[in-house]
C-alpha cells in the first residue's frame, strides 16, 4: 500500500485492488489532488503486465465518489482554467477505458456526477442496495451539466432514457440504477461489496459475466432531442436555462459522433454553461440550501437547546392552524391551542382535514387520530400552560389585542417559556414589553400555507437574548422549516423586499401599462407569478393596510379594498378572474396617472433593481448580517429563481452591485 495516498492499489490474486478515499473530507471530489492521486496509480495500473482486472472500491463506508467539487467550478471564470479542468476528467477516464483489461467500479454510497462519469469509464459496475447509495447525474440541478463524460457515456450504455436522467438531474437508488442499466449487478445490504466484487470480476475475466450492452440505435436522436427541449422549456415556462439547452445539444450532437469527437464537443459546452450566470446563480442556491438545510448549525458553537416538550399556539385562524399542523406532524408533542369558542371546532376540523389529505399521500409518519390526540383546545389560560415549554402567537394583527394577549399570557406560563410572535407588520421590540420576559421573547414569521412553504423568519428584538435566537433555529430544525435569522424591521426581510415591488407594479398600471406586461415582465425573470398575481394572492387589503402603517396612500389598492375586491382566494374578487385573465372591473378602480409607456426590460430592471437597494439597506443598518440571508429568504419565501441565486447574488453577477455601491456583496 502507498499509505497516505488517496487511491492506493494492491494486488490480489492477480486482480488489482483500487481503494480510494479523501481522508480529511466527508465526501470523495474530484480535485487535482485526487486526480494526481488517480494518475500515479494508473500509471502502475498501465504498466503492469501481470493485472488481469481492476476493482475500484471506496474506502468511506457511505460514499463513493461525490462528483467535482462545486466551489472549485463555482470560482472558475476563464475558459483556458475549465478547459484544462475539463480535460484532467476527459483524458483520465479516456487512458481508464483503454486499459487492456477489465475494470469494475464499485459502488456504495454517493456515486454522483464525476463519480459516475468514473464508473461509467469502467468496463461495469456493482453496487450495494444501502440506504445511502445514490446514483446520478444530478449537474443539471446545479445549473451544469455532466461534463465529465456522462453526456456521451450514459446514453451510449442506456440510451435515450439517458436523456430525462442527466436533464432531471435524476439521482436513483442501487436496484433502481440496475434496472436502467447502469449497474451491472446487486449486492444486497447485508453483502460483503469487495468479496461480491472479486468474485464478479472473476466472471468477467472469464467471459461468463452477463454484461448488457445493447446496441443503441441514435437515428431518431434529432427527435427525441427536441422532445426533451420542449419537455425543459414547459418547465421553466419557456426559459432556456444555459444547462438544460447545452445538455441537449451535447447529446444530439455527440451521439452522432464517434466518442472522442463527442467529448470535444461536450467540453465546448461545458465551457459556455460554467461561464453562465445561471451556473453560478443555481451553486449559490445550492450553497445557501446547504447553509439553512441544518438550522441547529447556525446555533451559537457548543449551545444545548432547552428540550420542548409541549408548545401553545395562540389564535386558531390561517396561522395558527398552520403552525399547529407543523408542530404536531413534526414533532409529536403535546399543543394546547387557544382561541374563541367559536373558533375551536371549525380549527380542529381543519386540521384533521389536512392530516387525512397528507396520510393519503403517505407524507405522515404516524396515524392521523395519534396526532389529534395530542391536541387539547381552549378559550382559557389554563394551568396547562404552566407545562408549554414554547408558545407561538398569531391573533389578530392587532397590537392592542397581543398586548392583552402577552399580559395574560404571561401570568400563566413558566419563567423560561419561549414566547414568539407571527406578526407580519408589529415591531416585536414593541411586544416584548407586553411579556414578562423580553430576552425569553423573539419573531417566528412564518409564510402561508405553513406547511408547503418552508422558510421561517426568525427576528430579534432588541431585548431578545442569544439563548433564545438559538432555541427558535432549533425549534426550526425541529418543524423542518429553512430559517432567515435578522433584527426588527417593518416588514423583517422578504416583505422589506416587496413593499416596493409591490408599489411600483401598481405605479405601472396607473401609468397604462396592462397588467399582463407587468407580470410577464417578472415571470419572464423566472419568478412563479407576477407581482401583481402575487398581491392578488396575498391579499390585497393586507399589503395595503401595511402601506398604510408606513404613511403611504396607495388609491389604487384603497379603491380596490373598498369594493371588497381583497384578492380572488380571500374574497373571490379581486385582479383576475377565476380563469386566470384580468377582470375587466378591475380596470375600472386604477388610478390613473400621466400614461408612461414601458418595456417589459424596463419593467423588470426597475422591479429588482428597487429589491436590490432595499437588501443593501438591511445590510447597512444591521437587519441581517449576511447576504445570504436576504437570498434565502428571497428564493424560498417567494420564489426567487434559484438560478439566479437569489437578488443579492444576481445583483453581484449582473455587475449592477459594482455599478450601483462600487463593490459585491459577496
Ligand atoms: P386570522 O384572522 O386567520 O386568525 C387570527 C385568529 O386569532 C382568529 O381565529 C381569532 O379568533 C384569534 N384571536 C383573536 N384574538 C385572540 C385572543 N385574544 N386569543 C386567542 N386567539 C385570538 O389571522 P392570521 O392570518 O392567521 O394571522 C395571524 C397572525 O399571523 C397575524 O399577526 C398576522 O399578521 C400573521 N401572519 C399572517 C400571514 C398570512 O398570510 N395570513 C402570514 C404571516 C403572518
Amino acid at each position: 500500500m502507498t499509505d497516505g495516498k488517496i487511491f492506493n492499489l494492491r494486488m490480489e490474486g492477480n486482480v488489482g485492488i483500487v481503494t480510494f478515499d479523501m481522508v480529511s473530507d466527508v465526501m470523495n471530489t474530484w480535485t487535482e489532488e485526487a486526480f494526481a492521486s488517480f494518475h500515479e496509480v494508473l500509471e502502475i495500473m498501465e504498466k503492469d503486465e501481470t493485472i488481469k482486472g481492476v476493482i475500484f472500491i471506496s474506502g468511506k463506508p457511505d460514499n463513493f465518489f461525490a462528483g467535482a467539487n462545486l466551489k472549485m467550478i463555482e470560482e472558475m471564470n476563464e475558459e483556458r482554467e475549465i478547459i484544462k479542468t475539463i480535460d484532467l476528467f476527459h483524458d483520465s477516464f479516456r487512458r481508464l477505458t483503454k486499459l487492456k483489461y477489465p475494470t469494475l467500479a464499485a459502488i456504495n454510497g454517493h456515486c454522483l456526477g464525476g463519480g459516475l462519469e468514473f464508473a461509467l469509464a469502467c468496463t461495469a459496475r456493482i453496487a450495494k442496495e444501502s440506504k445511502t447509495t445514490v446514483i446520478g447525474l444530478p449537474e443539471c440541478n446545479v445549473g451544469l451539466f455532466p461534463g465529465g463524460g456522462g453526456t456521451q457515456r450514459l446514453p451510449r450504455l442506456i440510451g435515450y432514457p439517458a436523456i430525462e436522467l442527466i436533464l432531471q438531474g435524476k439521482m436513483l437508488p442501487a436496484a433502481k440504477a440496475h434496472e436502467a442499466g447502469i449497474v451491472d449487478q446487486l449486492v444486497p445490504a447485508a453483502g460483503d461489496l469487495l468479496e461480491e466484487s472479486q468474485s464478479f470480476m472473476q466472471e468477467i475475466i472469464s467471459g461468463t459475466a452477463e454484461l448488457k450492452r445493447p446496441e443503441q440505435d441514435f437515428s431518431q436522436v434529432d427527435a427525441a432531442a427536441e422532445q426533451a427541449r420542449q419537455g425543459a422549456l414547459k418547465a421553466t415556462k419557456g426559459r432556456e436555462l444555459p444547462a438544460h439547452m447545452l445538455a441537449i445539444r451535447s447529446i444530439q450532437e455527440g451521439l452522432k459522433v464517434p466518442l472522442d469527437d463527442a467529448l470535444e464537443i461536450e467540453k465546448k459546452n461545458f465551457v459556455e454553461v460554467v461561464l453562465s450566470h445561471e451556473a453560478k446563480g443555481s451553486i449559490n442556491t445550492f450553497f445557501i440550501k446547504s447553509m439553512t438545510d441544518k438550522p441547529k448549525s447556525m446555533m451559537t458553537g457548543g449551545f444545548v437547546p432547552k428540550p420542548l416538550k409541549k408548545a401553545a399556539v395562540l389564535g386558531f385562524g390561517t396561522m395558527g392552524r398552520g403552525i399547529a399542523i407543523e408542530i404536531l406532524r413534526n414533532m409529536q408533542i403535546p399543543v394546547i391551542i387557544k382561541d374563541i369558542p367559536e373558533a375551536l371546532e371549525p380549527g380542529k376540523a381543519f386540521l384533521r382535514k389536512t392530516f387525512d389529505g397528507m396520510a393519503e399521500k403517505k407524507r405522515l409518519k404516524v396515524p392521523v387520530d395519534d396526532l389529534m390526540n395530542l391536541i387539547t383546545t381552549t378559550s382559557e389560560y389554563t394551568d396547562e400552560f404552566k407545562e408549554v415549554d414554547i408558545v407561538v402567537e398569531a391573533v389578530f394583527e392587532d397590537i392592542k389585542v397581543k398586548e392583552q394577549v402577552y399580559g395574560k399570557l404571561s401570568e400563566v406560563v413558566k419563567d423560561d417559556c419561549v414566547i414568539s410572535s407571527n406578526t407580519s407588520s408589529l415591531p416585536i421590540t414593541t411586544m416584548s414589553q407586553y411579556v414578562k420576559n423580553p430576552e425569553r421573547f423573539g419573531g417566528t414569521h412564518f409564510f402561508s400555507p405553513v406547511w408547503l412553504m418552508q422558510l421561517v423568519e426568525i427576528i430579534r428584538g432588541e431585548k431578545t437574548n442569544q439563548d433564545t435566537i438559538d432555541n427558535l433555529l432549533n425549534f426550526a430544525a425541529l418543524i423542518r422549516k429553512r430559517p432567515v435569522v435578522c433584527r426588527d424591521n417593518p416588514g423583517f426581510v422578504v416583505n422589506a423586499l416587496l413593499f416596493p415591488y409591490f408599489l411600483n407594479s401598481m405605479k405601472y398600471i396607473e401609468e397604462g401599462n396592462t397588467i399582463e406586461k407587468v407580470d410577464r415582465a417578472m415571470t419572464g425573470f423566472g419568478m412563479p407569478v407576477g407581482p401583481i398575481r402575487l398581491n392578488d394572492e396575498v391579499g390585497i387589503d393586507v399589503t395595503y393596510k401595511v402601506f398604510v402603517g408606513m404613511g403611504i396612500e396607495q388609491k389604487t389598492m384603497k379603491n380596490m379594498v373598498e369594493d371588497g375586491r381583497l384578492g380572488l382566494k380571500k374574497s373571490e374578487k379581486g385582479w383576475f378572474l377565476k380563469d386566470g385573465s384580468v377582470d375587466p372591473d378591475a380596470l375600472l378602480l386604477i388610478d390613473k396617472k400621466e400614461p408612461k409607456e414601458r418595456t417589459e426590460e424596463e419593467i423588470q430592471m426597475e422591479l429588482l433593481t428597487e429589491m436590490v437597494k432595499v437588501g443593501k439597506d438591511l445590510l447597512d443598518r444591521k437587519v441581517v448580517d449576511d447576504p445570504r440571508m436576504i437570498d434565502v429568504g428571497m428564493v424560498w419565501g417567494v420564489g426567487f429563481p434559484p438560478d439566479k441565486g437569489g437578488p443579492m447574488k444576481w445583483s453581484d453577477l449582473i455587475g449592477l452591485s459594482e455599478k450601483l455601491f462600487g463593490k459585491s456583496f459577496y
